[in-house]
């Protein structure tokens, strides 16, 4: 069973970024279950870089955007994606360290707190200021709103 699965009240009416908000659930989910499987520490690690490498993308997305439409609280929104490398960072070394049940219950952790916390709230408010102002930005991402 999944650890978590995608609502549609996750969505910043953003194409790209919902697109890569979903990804990253697959991706945790599967770092969820690879926690819970037989497989070696080599293969979990390799599970885990790629989350790892995929987190990059919503997280530029995100930042691309808020510069384009000169979001108000850009720095702040920074700050929160910076935090949350530091976790994944730490994330990372639990699991170089072979600590199963300490990923597995960070990682449900990470989850919950980057779900609902972080985009069904703080990514949610890119949305709402990009469509309360109207702006126009020249990013295609900001093009594929709906
Ligand atoms: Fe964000």
């Amino acid at each position: 069973m999944a650890l978590m699965a995608w609502d549609d009240s996750y969505s910043v009416n953003v194409r790209e970024i919902d697109g890569q908000h979903r990804m990253l659930v697959t991706l945790m989910n599967q770092l969820h279950e690879a926690t819970k499987s037989g497989c070696s520490n080599d293969e979990l690690c390799e599970v885990f870089e790629e989350v790892i490498e995929y987190t990059k993308f919503p997280f530029a997305a995100d930042e691309r955007l808020m510069r384009e439409i000169r979001f108000p609280e850009y720095l702040l929104h920074r700050a929160v994606h910076e935090d949350m490398k530091a976790r994944l960072a730490d994330l990372r070394e639990q699991c170089e360290n072979g600590r199963r049940s300490a990923v597995r219950s960070m990682t449900l952790q990470f989850l919950r707190d980057w779900l609902i916390s972080h985009i069904a709230v703080e990514d949610q408010a890119i949305g709402r200021y990009l469509n309360a102002h109207a702006v126009v930005p020249d990013s295609p991402a900001a093009v594929s709103i709906h």
